[in-house]
């Protein structure tokens, strides 16, 4: 398919980039500007095109001069205020600086356009693409205590600075050839507080549908702070589920149910009982439950699942061997 050239906005915003990833993954963002180049989108040229959601296209793109490769995100859409595109690159800007978040250079594009965002490139892709390059084989335990704990510590930090990602799932976890997992795709990401540090009431209505806790299937669902990362918690443990399974929870496998089926499904079924058979650890199993409870109030909070066995007592060095392992053979099939 021939995708077109790079859109070069009439008046691009100038941004500061370090001359590679590399040397300043470390770095806040403020530093990187101070230590880096001036960026435009006109120095970027096209390598090949990445993926596409619902948000934007992505493309992975050369910096012309020190050759950094980066994947670059435009957005779809700049809206009539831009509003829904502001709290894409507030929440991406809050989130910095956690080695779990795919990390954001820069956010090219003047005003009134769609943003572009320069973002680490992930070269494995998303943990969706990886599990679906296995076939339907799910990811061993072993590999998949470090994937929940490298999205807790990244899910921990990006609730500390106030945001809510609100749409995990496999597809937007993003892996590198290095065994690392991170978190990605922040477009229906919130703020939770105002700018005299009160809390919001944010809309939770958002995000896919399979991933949705109980909770967010009332009309109109809103959420204050609590509420929100909660909602979090119960998308990583569907997230989790998937990956264990090899396929979507919730489904007969190759159905495609209705927004009331799976509705009922999430609010009126059983979550453990899609693990049927399935030959899980009584730890995972714990996790899973401590992650899935229906009742907002009675879920397990990100610092409770970081202490949880399944992750805490995870043989460290295995567990990453294991995920960095299973990664690399999904690239080289
Ligand atoms: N940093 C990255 N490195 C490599 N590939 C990426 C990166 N970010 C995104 N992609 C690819 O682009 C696709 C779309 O990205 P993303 O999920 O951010 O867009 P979106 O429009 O917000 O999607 P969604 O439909 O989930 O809302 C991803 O599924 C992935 O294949
Ligand atoms: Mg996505």
């Amino acid at each position: 398919m021939v995708r077109p050239a790079l859109p070069v906005a009439p008046h691009e915003f100038f941004h500061r980039i370090p001359a590679a990833p590399r040397e300043t993954t470390k770095k806040t963002p403020a530093a990187a500007e101070e230590g880096g180049e001036l960026l435009r989108l006109s120095d970027l040229e096209r390598v090949c095109y990445l993926g596409e959601g619902a948000c934007g296209e992505v493309t992975k793109v050369r910096h012309r001069r020190t050759g950094a490769v980066f994947a670059l995100k435009t957005a779809h859409y700049a809206g009539p205020s831009g509003a829904a595109a502001d709290e894409e690159a507030e929440a991406l800007r809050r989130s910095a600086g956690s080695p779990h978040v795919v990390r954001c250079h820069a956010v090219l594009g003047a005003a009134a356009d769609a943003p572009a965002y320069v973002l680490e490139l992930m070269d494995a892709g998303t943990l969706g693409g990886v599990l679906g390059r296995r076939g339907g084989r799910g990811v061993p335990e072993r590999a998949l205590a470090e994937v929940a704990a490298r999205c807790l510590q990244g899910l921990a930090h990006v609730h500390s600075r106030g945001v809510a990602h609100l749409d995990l799932r496999p597809d937007n976890l993003l892996a590198n050839s290095r065994g690392d997992v991170k978190i990605g795709d922040f477009s229906v990401s919130r703020v939770l507080y105002g700018r005299a540090g009160e809390s919001r009431r944010v809309s939770v209505a958002v995000g896919s549908p399979m991933y949705l806790s109980p909770e967010r299937f009332e009309p109109d669902a809103h959420a204050g702070p609590r509420g929100a990362i909660a909602a979090d918690v119960w998308g990583f443990g569907v997230t989790v589920l998937e990956l264990f399974l090899g396929r979507r929870p919730f489904l007969a496998p190759g159905v495609r149910p209705s927004f009331e089926k799976l509705r009922q499904a999430i609010c009126d079924g059983e979550p453990l009982s899609v693990l049927g058979s399935a030959a899980a650890s009584p730890e995972l199993r714990g996790f899973l439950d401590a992650c899935l409870q229906k009742d907002p109030r009675r879920r397990a909070t990100v610092a409770q699942l970081l202490a949880h066995p399944f992750v805490a007592r995870r043989h460290v060095d295995e567990s990453r061997r294991a995920l960095r392992e299973l990664i690399a053979e999904t690239l080289e099939e």
